[in-house]
């Protein structure tokens, strides 16, 4: 057992303190599930490597095992996962079930769509309540027939696949899982397929099928992102994920509102993945990204974040959906600025893993923080300080590492209950936050 797969404590106490050192965080999961993914859609065998222990990967994996394509990794010096995927994916010979992931779920949606028969996916209860209209409408649009719970809207999603037709599909949401979703569906189809989304998303789909020597269109049109992709599949090939932008912003806001100097190597900088730099930074933070490189057409760098005083900021518009998963972590800076955070435009939040506009209200309130909710946002004055208290993580990761940073800097012991959400994505987090100083109680479920 990898150190970053030991059981994770579902209740710990995280105490006040000092965070600062260097730490390794866990290979992207939003290229980890495309690695797997792409994968298995080339036509050989593709070498994988750098990928994230975390329950949402395992999933992607354990699904297209399932689908009759063979997935070998195994765990590197480093604690991730490396191997070969090969093989084609057909129909699965039992229900498919992508545990939290919506990655998971919406994009192998996209697979199955193109593959003879009937595939089922489910996923845990915060997945089945998460909708899925979304992917259905394009999916039907191509020729493959999705049922649903829920009039349609809900897991599990029931695809009949066919030959596909390719499409131009607008969609109303601007979801690099919808995108993707289709975007995969459109390698198998009969011609081009064209996403329109109305604002730019995250563009690994587009940059890993390059990667592998397809041909992928994307463009901005008047702020409106348009992707298209010829049908074919890529090329078999070796891919290598670089560390999650989205597990490394904990520590970039730890340094900046903490005490200490944290440095998180070889992350990956996509633009489209790293607007909590720029909202730290419009707030007064001072963080580098050193040693700029590329690694299979992700922009990486190294992360370096150092304390700094913060003013306020207000994220809305298009610029939401660059930090979207970052939202609740930038609270925590919002609420030791000096004018607070204001965060608007950004609905999609409460379908998350869970309701994190709820989610961060509850889970500040319970550490004495004023939050405002609104229903397509928040509003954290600043000046404030996180007190003692008792969190629980509503089976979210984001929001049980997003307790254990506002503890660091509160002013006493924050115990967090369901803290084993952090497998999602960073099983390794408690043992990084303690690497990085901070003191930390396991303490025995309830
Ligand atoms: C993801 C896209 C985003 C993000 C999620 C991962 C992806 O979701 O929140 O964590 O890997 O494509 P949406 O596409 O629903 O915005």
């Amino acid at each position: 057992m990898t150190p970053d797969r030991m059981p994770v404590p579902d209740r710990v106490r995280v105490h006040p303190g000092v965070l600062a050192g260097t730490v390794t965080v866990p290979g992207d999961k939003s290229l980890s599930h495309r690695a797997l993914l792409i994968g298995a859609l080339s036509d050989g065998p593709t070498s994988v490597a750098g990928l994230a222990t975390s329950d949402d990967v395992a999933a992607t994996a354990g699904a297209l095992r399932s689908m009759g394509v063979d997935v070998r990794l195994e765990p590197d010096a480093r604690g991730a996962l490396e191997g070969v995927v090969s093989g084609m994916a057909g129909e699965p010979d039992d229900v498919v079930d992508c545990g939290n992931s919506g990655t998971s779920l919406r994009l192998l949606a996209g697979i199955a769509a193109g593959i003879e028969g009937v595939t089922v996916l489910t996923g845990d209860a915060s997945l089945r309540g998460r909708p899925v209209d979304r992917v259905r409408a394009p999916l039907e649009a191509m020729g493959a027939q999705l049922w649903a719970r829920g009039g349609d809207r809900r897991p599990p999603l029931i695809v009949r696949g066919a030959r596909l037709r390719g499409i131009e599909y607008r969609s109303p949401v601007a979801s690099a899982q919808v995108k993707s979703c289709v975007l995969l569906a459109g390698i198998g189809a009969n011609a081009p397929t064209t996403v329109w989304s109305p604002a730019p998303s995250r563009d690994h789909t587009e940059r890993m099928l390059t990667h592998l020597g397809r041909r992928v269109e994307r463009e901005l049109v008047d702020g409106a992102e348009r992707v298209r992709i010829e049908p074919g599949a890529p090329a078999a090939g070796a891919i290598t994920v670089s560390a999650d932008p989205s597990s490394a912003a904990f520590w970039m806001v730890a340094a900046t509102i903490g005490a200490g100097e944290i440095r998180v190597p070889g992350v990956c900088v996509n633009p489209t993945r790293i607007g909590f730099v720029d909202v730290l930074r419009r707030m007064g933070a001072r963080l580098r990204v050193e040693a700029p490189r590329e690694i299979c057409g992700e922009p990486v760098g190294d992360l370096v974040g150092v304390p700094a005083e913060l003013d306020g900021a207000r994220i809305d518009g298009p610029r939401v959906v660059d930090a979207i998963d970052e939202l609740p972590i930038l609270a925590v800076a919002g609420l030791c600025s000096r004018r607070g955070l204001e965060v608007r435009d950004a609905a999609e939040l409460r379908v998350k893993e869970s309701d994190r506009v709820r989610g961060v209200a509850e889970a500040l309130g319970a550490l004495g923080i004023e939050v405002i909710e609104y229903p397509d946002g928040y509003r954290v004055p600043g000046g404030q300080r996180p007190t003692a208290g008792s969190v629980r993580a509503g089976g979210d990761h984001r929001i049980a590492m997003m307790a254990a940073i506002a503890a660091t800097v509160g002013t006493g012991p924050v115990e967090i209950d369901g803290f084993a959400a952090v497998g999602s994505s960073y099983p390794g987090f408690l043992g990084d936050l303690e690497r990085l100083g901070a003191h930390v109680e396991r303490l025995p479920s309830h």
